[in-house]
């Protein structure tokens, strides 16, 4: 089938390999011309593991191509995915300025037959918006041309997104119309074969479906981490908590770990939007509000505990910081948790050594010529002649350090660990100050012995 996708980033690139991949013909159309060139050149704009190699394979065969012409974007596939963008508006609203344009420019070029496909993550009622747009562009041109607007949300997660699309949990389809739901029905076929995954609802439900099913997850996060901060003041070690409850199978043991707040491009803007929506139509939602709440307050932690370690003296202090990206096996660093810390240690005189296996062009990117910013090759670099370690990002290889090396590394042994990779025992055993989060009473003058973990 054809299929013409506007928007080239991480959900659009995705999307458009993928259905490549499966045999189709898909052109990719994004307005950034850079991004454009980019891909023609065959690299990439975004680090996706696999994805590289799909997309090789796909331009090799031409079922995959790039351009910034939207009407030969209109004009090519049957389908016409909607992946831009809909970042925070000030009011904490999703911001659907991208997505309308998208919408005028479908109707500006449109002659025949189109399904639009909404998979941008969007408040409910704006399928009904893009159709409006489409319409109003149509009838200013004086002709008549038909189409569908169908809502097909993307639950993809980065670092696990062609897995995700390539063996999706779910199919969610939201069509008020059974033609465009039986035509893109046909088009997921492939990804659909061990079992039927598509679950079709109205334009609505399927909105909705995508805010909900992220502010479970940021609820989840939220809550494991309200519970953290709680067991680190009673003396109790939330991972102990954690396995406690996770072994119930009504709570589970997936996305209930403590850390130092969730980030991303979804989460933060997604709950947010989703309050939004709900108070646009006089609900006020406690609950969202605390979830955000409780996350913007646990991005505060571990700088709050670093800096109490130093007695608030920070100045001049060097603070080696692993992981930069918001979550392991992505370069994405939108709403990273690393990014307030940092900004944190800086406003209070202390600089940083930062190391990420991928983020580290992209922190250069946002960041520039810093000079309280020393971004390193490996993380033993990182660790060199840093009065502390902080760890931000949970990457395998972070998982099993050489103790004794990164001892001798540090100006002195403290390690500061926002996603609980160590145990504090151990930890202890060599010799370190450490500090994970809700493990006890952790925090602790120099030299003395924490006692989070000890009850083990
Ligand atoms: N990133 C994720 O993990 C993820 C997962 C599920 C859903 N989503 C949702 O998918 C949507 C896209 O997210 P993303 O992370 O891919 O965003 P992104 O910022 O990586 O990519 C958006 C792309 O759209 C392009 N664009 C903007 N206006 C355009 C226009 N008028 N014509 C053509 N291209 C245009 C931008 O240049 C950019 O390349 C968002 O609504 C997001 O919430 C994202």
């Amino acid at each position: 089938m054809r299929v013409t996708i506007f928007g080239s980033g991480y959900v659009g690139l995705v999307t458009g390999a993928c259905l490549a991949e499966a045999g189709n013909d898909v052109l990719c159309v994004d307005n950034d011309t850079e991004k454009i060139a980019l891909l023609e050149r065959g690299e990439l704009p975004i680090y996706e593991p696999g994805l590289d190699s799909i997309v090789e394979r796909a331009r090799k065969s031409a079922r995959l191509s790039f351009t910034t012409d939207v009407a030969a974007g209109v004009a090519h596939g049957l389908f016409q995915f909607i992946s831009v963008g809909t970042p925070q508006d000030e009011d904490g609203s999703a911001d659907l300025q991208y997505v309308l344009e998208v919408a005028r420019s479908i109707g500006e070029h449109l002659r025949e037959y189109r399904v639009v496909v909404g998979k941008s993550t969007v408040p409910v009622g704006t399928a009904d918006r893009v159709k409006a747009e489409i319409q109003a562009a149509i009838e200013k041109r004086g002709v008549s041309a038909e189409f569908d607007v169908v809502s097909n949300p993307e639950f993809l997660k980065e670092g696990a997104a062609l897995d995700d699309f390539m063996k999706p949990d779910r199919i969610v389809i939201g069509a008020n119309n059974p033609r465009a739901a039986k035509l893109l029905t046909e088009l997921y076929d492939p990804f659909n074969r061990n079992h039927d995954r598509v679950i079709i609802m109205g334009v609505r439900s399927a909105e909705l479906t995508k805010y909900a099913a992220n502010a479970m997850l940021a609820t989840k996060i939220s809550f494991m981490n309200e519970l953290a901060n709680i067991a680190e003041r009673l003396g109790a070690d939330i991972e102990n908590v954690r396995v406690g409850i996770g072994s119930d199978p009504r709570i589970g043991y997936d996305f209930i770990y403590p850390g130092c707040g969730y980030g991303g491009s979804c989460f933060p803007k997604d709950v947010q939007a989703l309050a939004a929506c709900s108070d646009a139509v006089d609900y006020h939602s406690e609950l969202l509000k605390a979830v955000e709440n409780v996350n913007n307050r646990q991005k505060q932690v571990l700088f709050n505990k670093i800096q109490t370690y130093f007695n608030e003296r920070l100045k001049g202090k060097v603070i080696a910081v692993w992981g930069l990206a918001f979550k392991p096996e992505t370069d994405d660093m939108r709403g990273a948790a690393s990014r307030p810390l940092m900004e944190a240690l800086w406003a209070a005189g202390g600089r940083v050594r930062a190391y990420d296996p991928v983020a580290l062009s992209e922190a250069r990117r946002i960041y520039g010529d810093n000079a309280s910013l020393v971004l390193c090759e490996t993380a033993e670099d990182a660790l060199d002649g840093a009065d502390a370690l902080v760890i931000v990002t949970e990457w395998r290889e972070f998982r099993s350090p050489d103790l004794d090396r990164m001892k001798k590394l540090l100006k002195s042994p403290v390690v500061f660990d926002g996603r609980n990779l160590y145990d504090p025992v151990l930890m202890n055993q060599h010799g370190f100050d450490y500090f994970g989060i809700g493990r006890g009473s952790s925090i602790v003058a120099p030299g003395e012995t924490p006692t989070d973990g000890g009850e083990a």
